[in-house]
């Protein structure tokens, strides 16, 4: 069999006057030949519509859209596709890897519990950028204490205190006990208040940012902010406490 079948096929590779022959195997070869160049077209071809679409879908024009982002929200497809497809949930796990240390991935932050595309602030927000540690994380208590490195929490407890006046005996000794204790109570409560306005200072800023645009919330296990441990004020916003005015009517002599 394959003896007959050798000794049929050479002649016929010999034998160029076979005209018919030739052309229908120089057709074939035509047939064979063109899907390799053409599967390589829509190899990349593909590789383009999905990589855009991608971009589309995790955080809207990313690549090689540099100045896409610079549009007004409504004219932005991403903003579109935010409203269109409603917000989206995420775990504090997997909004870490939107850091900004994967240059194909869109760079996300979040705020108090918002989660924003800041892609188009890649410069800053992505890896070797001065707010990259603001990159993958709520991390609410930083934008307040101003310590970036240390505060990459949303954890806001304790943080009124950098608004509190250091407590010194020889001002504080111009009180009675009981004035300084209303006192307290009262700057308690105003640094509440200052907490909150400085953290909505920046929860607005991402809000209204023409860049950045709201992706969705940030997904917590019940009970997330009991189990994280305590944290002291850091360092820096310790120092920039206020003092306690001694107020002019209260005479020395008495
Ligand atoms: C943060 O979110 C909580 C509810 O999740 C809300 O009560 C609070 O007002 C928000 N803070 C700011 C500063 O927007």
């Amino acid at each position: 069999m394959a003896d007959s079948e050798v000794r049929q096929r050479k002649p016929q590779a010999e034998n160029p006057p076979v005209t018919e022959d030739t052309a229908a195997k120089a057709k074939r070869r035509d047939d064979e030949s063109s899907p390799l160049w053409l599967d390589i077209l829509r190899v990349i071809a593909f590789l383009l519509v999905a990589s855009y679409a991608m971009s589309m879908i995790f955080s809207g024009g990313e690549t090689g859209y540099w100045n896409y982002k610079e549009r007004p929200h409504f004219l932005r497809y991403d903003w579109w596709r935010a409203q269109l497809t409603g917000p989206q949930y995420m775990t504090p796990e997997k909004l870490a890897e939107f850091d900004g240390s994967d240059p194909s991935k869109p760079v996300l932050l979040a705020i108090n519990g918002t989660i924003y595309d800041v892609s188009g602030g890649r410069r800053i927000y992505g890896a070797g950028g001065s707010y990259n540690h603001f990159a993958g994380v709520d991390a609410s208590r930083a934008y307040v204490t101003g310590c970036f490195a240390e505060d990459r929490t949303p954890d806001m407890r304790g943080v009124e205190e950098m608004f509190i006046p250091v407590d010194d005996p020889e001002v504080d000794s111009h009180w009675t006990p009981q004035e300084l204790e209303e006192m307290r109570k009262q700057e308690l409560e105003q640094a509440k208040e200052k907490v909150h306005k400085s953290l909505k200072h920046w929860v607005d800023f991402f809000a209204n940012h023409e860049k950045y645009v709201k992706v969705g919330y940030l997904e917590r296990e019940p009970g997330w902010l009991e189990k994280l441990e305590k944290r002291e004020l850091c360092k820096t916003a310790q120092k920039g406490r206020p003092k306690r005015k001694v107020p002019k009517k209260t005479p020395k002599k008495a």
